[in-house]
């Protein structure tokens, strides 16, 4: 690894800390308002979404962290459920677009449950019930990071609605993120997943992103040995499906 990455790594590393800080902090000041005093409705309000954003910045630090630990061909292979990875990772995007639909997924208690509270929210969730319960052992950190990037993409560019699937094809999980949305013209399915590429960098939606997500999906899912096919054309809205090989445990 050059010096140059190494100081960039260090840099963001060290960031951690102080995230920590500001965290617990604002976590005190909210929860334990009998030490440090009562807080105003508008009080709390602003000190929520501090600690949303805190969180956010917790999370890139997290996946630029991940995204270098991976070209070094780190992997942290563990059990995992897939109705925590999923669950984890809707909670980590409505975080930060509706904190009060985060709250409800932290509070649904079973598939339907959670799949009634996202279709009012325009995501329909297909994923049988067997899979949802089911332990794989693969590298958690790196699938909530491609499904958040997929999802996050597809929330973002969709018109109305958004279809997150998953299966088994054998020993591979799918994970397809499907949108309506105005789509991606055949000849830049490539350009796409280049590092800072983006289709119209204009003033189209609001919150505009880096073009570096699908990049960062392209490196994890390559040191996993997974695929990507996507399937869209203008007009048509996208589907990106993700192949990963899973040895079931
Ligand atoms: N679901 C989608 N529908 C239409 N276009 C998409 C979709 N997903 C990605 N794109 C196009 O591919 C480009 C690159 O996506 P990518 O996720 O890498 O970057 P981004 O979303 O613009 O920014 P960020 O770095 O925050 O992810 C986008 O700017 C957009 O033009
Ligand atoms: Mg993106």
């Amino acid at each position: 690894m050059g010096q140059n990455r190494i100081k960039i790594d260090l840099l963001i590393h060290d960031l951690k800390v102080p995230l920590a800080v500001i965290e617990a902090g604002i976590t005190s000041l909210l929860n334990r308002q009998e030490k440090y005093g009562a807080l105003t409705e508008k009080q709390i309000k602003v000190l929520k979404r501090a600690l949303r954003n805190t969180k956010v910045t917790q999370n890139l630090v997290g996946d630029a962290l991940e995204l270098s630990r991976s070209r070094q061909g780190m992997t942290n292979v563990a059990s995992v459920q897939i109705c925590n990875l999923f669950e984890d990772g809707l909670i980590e995007i409505f975080d930060l677009a509706d904190s009060k639909i985060s709250e409800k997924i932290r509070g649904s208690h079973d598939l339907e449950g959670l799949k009634a509270i996202l279709e009012t929210e325009g995501l329909h969730l297909n994923i049988e019930d067997s899979l949802w319960g089911e332990d794989f052992r693969l590298d958690e950190r790196k699938l909530k990071q491609i499904l958040r990037n997929l999802l996050s993409n597809a929330l973002k560019y969709r018109k109305s609605s958004v279809e997150l699937k998953a299966s088994l094809e054998g020993e591979t999980l799918l994970i397809c993120v499907k949108d309506d949305g105005e789509g991606i013209p055949t000849e830049y399915h490539r350009k796409i997943f280049d590092c800072y590429f983006q289709l119209d960098p204009g003033d189209t939606c609001s919150v505009r992103g880096h073009g570096l997500g699908l990049a960062g999906v392209m490196v994890l899912l390559e040191d996993m040995g997974g695929k990507m096919i996507l399937s869209s054309d203008e007009g048509q809205g996208a589907e990106f499906i993700v192949k990963i090989p899973l040895p079931r445990q």
